[in-house]
């Protein structure tokens, strides 16, 4: 889960990260308020940054410098509606005003092919760091933590000798970068990042911007991290998804599909959005998947009934492809969990949509036996997985 800026902020406060004064709002009026408390901290100068889960704001027009509550009022009015990057801005910042005398560039992340962390710096920040890492990569620090250490103070000065700073300002941003470790081991993130990091013309180093990636396999760990999902913009099918407990991904085609186990439902996406390749909907569109969705190995009927009331809810889905293959989970048991799906969809009012079931492996005989036996509704087998996608992709494509 990726965190607006002002709750980085607040996480790197409650860490022990220099911060400024910031607070959001969500109307001008509101700016306004927020202005007059923030603003009396740094002479009544605030600077106004839109909110949004994406980079370039400044650059969009999203982060702009007012000096007076009115003036902060009518350029959240500007903000607060902008689409930056088809992200709508929603909320706004207002950040104390700092005094930058120089902009550097921090971050951590994981670095999966290394199984390890990487820690980036460079005295060079601000908002053009991509540019930076491509044309002076050698102005880019990049240092390896191991993740049993952590961020601790050796590493800290490894990583700001390594970029380059001076001697005078190795204490402090030593202080910071320790925090900001402990932000990342601590909270559970695969990305700590902090463009700018600033010096200010008094000589504090601060972190002026937050982005931060929280790991959500640890979200058991941090109950508190819940308050922190914004579901205003989540998908309403992935909240209904999660609230079932299932591995759901929205996608924008109009196949739904269900599979049990990640590998098998990732090539079942790859080849019904081949087959769709070959059909043509009126809309002048090729059939291509609507989601993804593993319900797991040991997936028993609720697991499929769930499954199917996600994806028959998604008003895009016009027809479905169930590829199942028995494991643990035999074909029979499926067979069964598919018709009781019908049964529970059925005394819910809804109407099954277009269904194609392919099942093979343990006791596939059998789960076609008792499927047949069953006479469901728009239903329809298919024994192999490149023919089941070839069919589901013509129903979806003919689907009114
Ligand atoms: N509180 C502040 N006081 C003074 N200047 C600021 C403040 N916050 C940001 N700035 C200036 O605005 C620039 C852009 O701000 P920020 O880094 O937050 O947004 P951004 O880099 O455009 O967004 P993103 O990091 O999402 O690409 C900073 O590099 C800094 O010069
Ligand atoms: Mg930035």
């Amino acid at each position: 889960m990726d965190l607006y800026e002002y709750q980085a902020r607040d996480m790197f406060e409650a860490h022990g990260v220099p911060v400024l004064g910031g607070e959001v709002a969500e109307t001008p009026e509101q700016a306004r308020a927020a202005a007059e408390r923030i603003g009396a901290k740094s002479g009544g100068v605030v600077v106004v940054k839109a909110q949004v889960k994406t980079g370039g704001r400044g650059k969009a027009g999203g982060v702009k410098v007012a000096k007076s509550p009115e003036e902060a009022q009518s350029l959240a009015a500007q903000i607060l509606g902008m689409d930056i990057k088809g992200h709508t801005v929603k909320k706004v910042m207002i950040a104390q005003g700092a005094k930058i005398a120089e902009e550097y560039y921090f971050s951590m992340l994981l670095d999966r092919a290394n199984r390890s962390y990487l820690a980036m710096c460079s005295k060079e920040g601000g908002m053009d760091i991509e540019t930076l890492a491509v044309e002076h990569p050698e102005k880019l620090a990049r240092i390896e933590v191991d993740p049993i250490d952590g961020l601790n103070a050796a590493k800290a000065r490894e990583i700001i000798t390594a970029a380059g700073f001076d001697e005078g300002d190795w204490p402090a941003l030593e202080h910071v970068l320790v925090r900001l470790g402990a932000v990342y081991a601590a909270e559970d993130a695969t990305l700590v990042e902090v463009n700018p990091l600033v010096k200010t013309e008094d000589g504090q180093i601060v972190a002026l911007d937050g982005k931060v990636t929280l790991d959500n396999n640890a979200s058991f760990r941090h109950p508190d991290h819940e308050a922190l999902v914004d579901h205003s913009v989540t998908d309403p099918l992935e909240v209904l998804a999660i609230e079932k407990d299932l591995n759901y991904v929205k996608l924008d085609g109009n196949i739904g599909i269900i599979g049990n186990g990640a590998g098998l439902v990732m090539s079942t996406l790859d080849v019904v959005a081949y087959a769709g390749e070959e059909f043509t909907g009126r809309d002048g569109s090729h059939p291509r998947p609507a989601n993804f969705l593993d319900i797991g190995g040991g997936a028993d009927a609720n697991v499929m009934a769930n499954g199917l009331d996600v994806i028959f809810e998604d008003a895009q889905v016009k027809a479905v492809f169930v590829n199942v293959f028995g494991g643990i989970t035999a074909c029979d048991q499926v067979a069964d969990g598919i018709i009781k799906a019908y049964e529970i969809l059925a005394s819910h009012g809804k109407h099954p949509k277009p269904l194609v079931v392919r099942l093979d492996g343990n006791n596939a005989e059998k789960g076609r036996e008792i499927l047949d036996g069953a006479g469901l509704p728009q239903l329809e087998r298919v024994d192999t997985m490149d023919g089941a996608a070839r069919r589901v992709a013509e129903l979806a494509a003919h689907a009114v």
